[in-house]
């Protein structure tokens, strides 16, 4: 060892310590083999790519979900499968054979089923603490055995079905969180399950019965979610005993009888919600005592408003819109609400100065339909957040001025229709710069409309109609370039008429006013117009031409003017009236088809007809309807809208997925989280509309849907129920017609809804009629489908649902028949909506008073089409 100087000696002693360190850590600091072996049979059966990666294959504890223990790495603990498109469930049986497993995450795939024997035989799990199943398609399993350490379950958005109570819960001993939202489960809501449980979850089921006395019992509870589900009886008195409770949710219940005042001592209570039941009775006073998100709207509630409801300091929601309350608003408001909604209750007198000076927070404003008297507050426009202001249907007095004075910028909706507000619209409206939406119809206000008005660029709905207004429309009106409606019905109003806004796309209303003159060829730019109202004024000379050019047109109403001539001929989707004109001919001696010898050119006649006239229906008011439908969605059940997250960007939540036919096939198929994700870019939409996108979405499975989406943009605003919407939506799924093409499936979700259809027809008429050599479609087929569409369109037109609702065909063009063969086409796109009745919709749209609906092109234009296809039959 002489000849070896001091420094090799050193290396040598590390060598040999650095290699028993990697011995050390090869024999002490790896996976059991047992647990290698039966993770890499995982990996196996599993086929998950990034578990194979290179340098990683025989160690599981490096894998993506996989979690090992610490610090040794000995054994696997944590096992999280989400989201990997799982449709065998087989693999369980292998979980089973990791026993010092805690955590297993199975949410998000495709099981349909739970291998026998995994929850009443898998004893070998029996360290497991989490078990997250949600979002499968589950429809039921044996019981739980064992599990008896089991603190988290989560079985949400699955099927289950069968009894609550078969479910073998009262098992799990140690249960802390149990979610099972979402699922088709029946019985009551247990209450022999453990009482160590903290978050009771299992709103949208079809449990019944009663709120039991029992679960006073689970004294641990922080929240109770009951939503959705068919509970009856009244909320029991004891409810007040659970003294953690955070957060309880009741809405969309039958639930009856008075709202228990010993709510009001659950000190932790920053959540009730009980909206869409029957409750009756005064509400309580002190319930807001520790509340921070109150919702009772949708129950017939009675008496006055407690004093000391809407002052406590810790409110940011309240809803207690449509009840019965009467009595004045009380006079105290607490600054940290956010919102507020009382509309469409009988509540009286003023509303106090004082209580709504600086509410530094007040967001959305709600007070409409009541009977609210004397001037709406100047301090309103202390109120620097205020964005929504319905004060609609109220009895307000004062002039108009008073009321918007220095309201701030940041308001968005203002609603002041059917008051009785007087003076003339303030030249200080133009500082709402914001504003989307202005409503001040059905005042008695007077004076000119101001110039500064058009400033208002993001205006896209103005309703001034059924005031006193005198003067010309300004000018410069048509710089607002975002407005897509405009109401000027029911004025004084005369004068040449300006440039329009270009963009005027629901209705252009100038009806019962004073105007004069010819019919002004600047409308001619409105080449988005679908509703023009020229009614009832003193408009003269012919009808112009120009007006038959307006491809979108489906209503142009001229009636009692001083117009002569002959009326030009329109497309057939157009509905005319010119009654109440002396001077316009009748054309009887006209015939719409012109005799031609019997040929192809006819055949072109009706093929062009079928698809140029259908194309026609484009304009069916597609505008109106998506954008009524996107304010009746509101998702807000239990009142969970915070504007603060309705910002933030984020994958929208799944509220709802649903299938609308029984063929199982698409059950399997149908992922509805990822068709919520992948449709969440624009960009990569098949088809956009200005009100729908349209997208092919290839599913886990393989096979691909077409997915139809509603483009949302004033959400916020949204006001009715998603219960109706579901009820729509579910209709849609029970039409039957070998030629109307129906949704498979819809989902809900945080910010909308989407339809799925089958993909699997490819071509649409548009495709074939333009882009295949004419041989492909011969004669016969042409005229299969001229007479599929007609029928398509027949039945439809036909239909109602079951409260009387019709069928609306809105955006309807030869892109948008599907061909299921050349000779079998599928009316595509139809939708049901409870708009408007039609019959309220008659010669002028003042009658419809804010609520512009759709008007159905009329039933001759079905009859025309199917009379010129028969009368080609006899031709040829
Ligand atoms: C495993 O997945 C790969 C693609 O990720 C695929 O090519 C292969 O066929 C799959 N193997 C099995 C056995 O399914
Ligand atoms: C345990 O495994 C992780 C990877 O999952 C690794 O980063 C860590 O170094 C390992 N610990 C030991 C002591 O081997
Ligand atoms: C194991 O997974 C669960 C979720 O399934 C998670 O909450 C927990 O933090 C994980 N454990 C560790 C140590 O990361
Ligand atoms: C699931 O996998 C197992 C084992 O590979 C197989 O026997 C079974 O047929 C599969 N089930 C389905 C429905 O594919
Ligand atoms: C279960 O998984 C889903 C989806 O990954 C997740 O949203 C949910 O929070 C999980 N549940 C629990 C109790 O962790
Ligand atoms: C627990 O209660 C449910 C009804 O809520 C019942 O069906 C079930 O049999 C009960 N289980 C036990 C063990 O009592
Ligand atoms: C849900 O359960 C009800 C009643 O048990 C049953 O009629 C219905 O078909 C079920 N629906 C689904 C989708 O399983
Ligand atoms: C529970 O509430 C009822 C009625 O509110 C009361 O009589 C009873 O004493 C309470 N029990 C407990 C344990 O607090
Ligand atoms: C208003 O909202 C802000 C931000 O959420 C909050 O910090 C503040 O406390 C609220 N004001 C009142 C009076 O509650
Ligand atoms: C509006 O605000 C300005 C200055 O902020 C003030 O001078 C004016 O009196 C206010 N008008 C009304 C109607 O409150």
């Amino acid at each position: 060892m002489k000849n070896v100087p001091p420094e090799a000696g050193k290396s040598i002693f590390c060598l040999f310590f650095f290699i028993f360190l990697s011995c050390c850590n090869l024999c002490f600091s790896e996976l059991s083999s047992s647990q290698t072996s039966t993770m890499i049979e995982l990996s196996r059966f599993l086929n998950i790519s990034d578990w194979n990666l290179p340098g990683s294959e025989r160690n599981p504890c490096l894998w993506k979900g996989v979690l090992c223990s610490q610090p040794d790495n000995g054994s696997v603990i944590n096992l999280s499968l989400s989201g990997f498109d799982l449709t065998n469930s087989s693999f369980l049986s292998l979980v089973c054979q990791i026993p010092t497993l805690e955590h297993l995450d199975v949410s998000n795939n495709i099981l349909n089923s739970i291998p026998d024997g995994f929850m009443t035989n898998c004893e070998t799990l029996v360290g497991l603490k989490h078990l997250n199943f949600s979002g499968n398609q589950v429809s039921s399993f044996p019981g739980f055995r064992g599990f008896s350490k089991l603190e988290v379950l989560d079985f949400s958005n699955n099927n289950l079905s069968g009894n609550i109570g078969d479910y073998g819960l009262h098992a799990l001993v140690q249960l802390k969180r149990l979610n099972l939202n979402f699922n088709n489960l029946t019985g009551s809501v247990p209450t022999n399950l453990t009482k160590s449980l903290v978050i009771l979850k299992v709103s949208d089921n079809h449990l019944s019965g009663t709120i039991p006395e029992g679960i006073q019992d689970y004294q641990e509870l922080t929240q109770i979610d009951l939503s959705d589900n068919q509970l009856s009886g009244s909320i029991p008195n004891s409810l007040g005993n659970l003294t953690k409770l955070g957060s309880l949710l009741l809405s969309n219940n039958h639930l009856s009888g008075s709202i228990p005042e010993s709510l009001s001592s659950i000190q932790t209570l920053s959540r009730f919600a009980a909206n869409r039941n029957r409750f009756t009775g005064a509400i309580p006073s002190g319930i807001t005592k520790h509340l921070e998100n109150l919702d009772v709207s949708y129950n017939n509630l009675n008496g006055s408003i407690p004093g000391d409801l809407l002052s406590q300091r810790k409110l940011i929601f309240v809803d207690l819109s449509f009840n019965q309350f009467d009595g004045w608003i009380p006079q105290s408001i607490s600054p940290s609400l956010v919102r507020l909604r009382l509309g469409s209750n009988k509540l009286t007198g003023q509303m106090s100065s004082a209580a709504f000076e600086s509410l530094q927070n007040l967001t959305y404003l709600e007070m409409d339909n009541n009977s609210l008297t004397g001037l709406i507050p100047r301090e309103l426009a202390s109120c620097p957040s205020l964005t929504l202001l319905n004060l609609a249907m109220n009895k307000f007095t004062g002039i108009l001025s008073h009321a918007i004075g220095n309201l701030t910028t940041t308001l968005q909706v203002m609603k002041l229709q059917q008051n009785k507000l007087t003076g003339e619209i303030p030249d200080s409206i133009k500082r709402l710069s914001n504003l989307y939406t202005l409503d001040i119809s059905w005042n008695s206000l007077n004076g000119s409309i101001p110039p500064s008005i058009s400033q208002l660029r993001n205006l896209s709905t103005m309703n001034l109609q059924g005031n006193k207004l005198s003067g010309s429309i300004p000018a410069n009106i048509g710089d607002l370039n975002s407005l897509i409606e405009l109401q000027l019905g029911d004025n004084q109003l005369s004068g040449r008429i300006p440039v329009m806004p270009p963009k005027l796309q629901i209705s252009l209303n100038l009806s019962y006013n004073l105007f004069e003159g010819p019919i002004p060829t600047s409308l001619s730019q409105l080449q988005q117009l679908e509703v023009l109202d020229l009614s009832n004024n003193n408009f003269s000379g012919e009808i112009p031409d120009f007006l038959t050019v307006l491809v979108s047109l489906t209503q142009l109403i001229l009636s009692n003017n001083q117009l002569t001539g002959f009326a030009p001929r329109f497309t057939r989707n157009v509905i005319l009236n010119v009654s109440g004109n002396l001077g316009i001919k009748s054309r009887k001696d006209e015939v719409y088809i012109q005799k031609k010898p019997p040929g192809k050119s006819n055949l072109i006649l009706v093929v062009i007809f079928v698809a140029t006239g259908v194309l026609g229906l484009v304009a069916v008011i597609i505008t109106v309807i998506a954008l009524k439908f996107s304010r009746r969605f509101n998702g807000v059940n239990n009142m969970q809208v915070d504007p603060v997250e309705e910002r933030s960007v984020e994958v929208p939540e799944v509220i709802h997925g649903k299938l609308l036919t029984s063929n199982a096939l698409h059950r399997s198929n149908i992922n509805f989280s990822k068709a919520v994700e992948a449709t969440a870019h624009p960009e990569t939409a098949l088809l956009q509309t200005i009100f729908w996108s349209y997208y092919r979405v290839p599913m886990p499975s393989g096979s691909s849907y077409l997915i139809k989406k509603l483009n949302t943009r004033d959400r916020l605003f949204q006001q009715a129920s998603s219960e109706q919407l579901e009820q729509d939506l579910e209709m849609l799924g029970k039409l039957h017609h070998p030629n109307v093409m129906v949704p498979i499936a819809y989902v809900l979700y945080s910010e909308g809804f989407l339809l799925f259809y089958d993909f699997a027809h490819s071509h649409t008429l548009y495709d074939v009629l333009h882009s295949h050599p004419s041989d492909v479609v011969d004669w016969t087929s042409r005229y299969s489908i001229a007479v599929g569409i007609a029928q398509g369109i027949s039945y439809l037109h036909g239909s109602k649902s079951n409260d009387g609702v019709p069928i609306l065909l809105p955006d309807l063009s030869s892109k948008k028949i599907m061909l299921k063969s050349l000779t079998e086409p599928l009316v595509g796109d139809i939708e049901l909506f409870k708009v408007i009745d039609p019959s309220r919709s008659n010669s002028s749209l003042s009658a419809v008073a804010g609520t512009i609906g759709y008007i159905p092109p009329g039933k001759h234009i079905i009859q025309n089409l199917i009379l010129s296809v028969s009368e080609k039959q006899e031709l040829s």
